[in-house]
């Protein structure tokens, strides 16, 4: 186990109310800060007061994107103990950001163990509420003050937390998601196989254009045909068809999503039939015209699974399970969340304490 020295706060702030939790709105006391340089690698792991980082204005970072990062979040068990999700897959997947923006690697031990150094500080901000978590955002930014565009030649790798309530405050409540014909994500060769700021940022428009017409999420095409199923708003998305559980393929635009291989991996443990392959949005709308249409729902750490309601598509309009939540959905949900709260045995070995 590698150990981080800590500066403790002056002043330890008062924790929010479990029950009125924002998603992403309050911040613990402290954060995980380790710098990169050339020639002496990652070094200087520590914990320190969450604050402001000062920047220089010519930070590449805030030009042109050279940025990665994660997202999970710290469970509270029954028997008061804390517990992680899959985190060492959170670390791969960040270094495989990091291959892809041209930001060094870092020691997985050493990612892992800033992580769970950093949740053991704040252990008592993990809420115990039901749905309430604590949830780990690590980053890596490009912090050379200049302007030319490279690869910079050094790093921030810093570890954020904030209490989340339920993604939903409702409960599951099955969404309503629009197609998007003209924006896109992603693309094969791009990165969006990648957690980067870059793709959050080029989703934002379609997202807004689909609240403002009632809608909760996009539902993203790829970039050139503009016609297979990518992902739902920032998660991964599968759907149940005439007893068959379909979901992306992995092309290279579609995020490799930990709640995605979560829930593939229970349903074939389950012996269902889970088909992960190219699916059209056209295929998807005949299906449903056909009556066989029967689940649809979103998959990521943020909301778990999220179900999907109803369905636009220029003037089409597809109602799933008359709006209700499946089956499948909800068996779906209360395992995993089973599992992440510890509610249920995990008998995956996913969760680490
Ligand atoms: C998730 O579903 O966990 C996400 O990726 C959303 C996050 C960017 C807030």
């Amino acid at each position: 186990m590698n150990e981080f020295p800590i500066e403790r706060a002056k002043q330890l702030k008062p924790k929010p109310d479990p029950k009125t939790l924002v998603f992403g709105h309050n911040f613990t006391d402290y954060m995980f800060l380790m710098n990169y340089d050339a020639g002496q690698g990652w070094h200087d792991g520590r914990i320190v007061p969450y604050g402001p980082l000062q920047l220089d204005p010519s930070t590449m970072v805030f030009h042109y994107a050279q940025e990665v990062f994660e997202g999970m979040k710290a469970y509270r068990r029954p028997d008061g103990g804390v517990q992680l999700f899959r985190p060492m897959d959170n670390v791969r997947r960040l270094n495989d950001s990091c291959e892809r923006l041209c930001i060094p690697a870092l020691p997985e031990d050493v990612a892992l163990d800033a992580i769970k150094a950093l949740v053991k500080v704040e252990e008592d901000w993990v809420p115990s509420e039901p749905g309430t978590s604590l949830y780990i955002r690590p980053f890596i930014i490009a912090t050379d003050a200049s302007l030319g565009v490279h690869a910079s030649h050094s790093y921030l790798f810093c570890v954020i937390c904030c209490p989340v309530g339920a993604y939903y405050k409702e409960g599951i409540n099955p969404v309503r998601i629009y197609v998007e014909n003209e924006d896109v994500r992603a693309v094969r060769g791009g990165t969006g196989y990648t957690k980067c700021g870059g793709n959050y940022a080029a989703s934002i428009r379609a997202g807004e254009r689909a609240e403002g017409q009632g809608y909760a999420q996009v539902l993203w095409l790829d970039g050139v045909e503009r016609k297979y199923i990518e992902e739902v708003g920032s998660m991964n998305v599968m759907f149940k068809v005439d007893g068959k559980v379909i979901t992306p393929k992995l092309t290279g635009s579609v995020l490799p999503g930990i709640t995605r291989r979560s829930c593939l991996e229970l349903m074939r443990h389950w012996g269902m039939d889970v088909e992960e392959r190219l699916i059209t949005a056209q295929e998807l709308f005949d299906a449903a015209k056909a009556g066989k249409l029967e689940e649809a729902w979103g998959t990521g750490t943020a909301a778990v699974v999220s179900p999907v309601g109803e369905m636009g598509w220029n003037d089409e309009h597809a109602v799933i399970n008359g709006g209700a939540i499946g089956a499948l959905t909800q068996k779906l949900y209360d395992t995993l969340t089973g599992i992440q709260w510890g509610t249920l045995e995990d008998p995956y070995g996913w969760t680490v304490r």
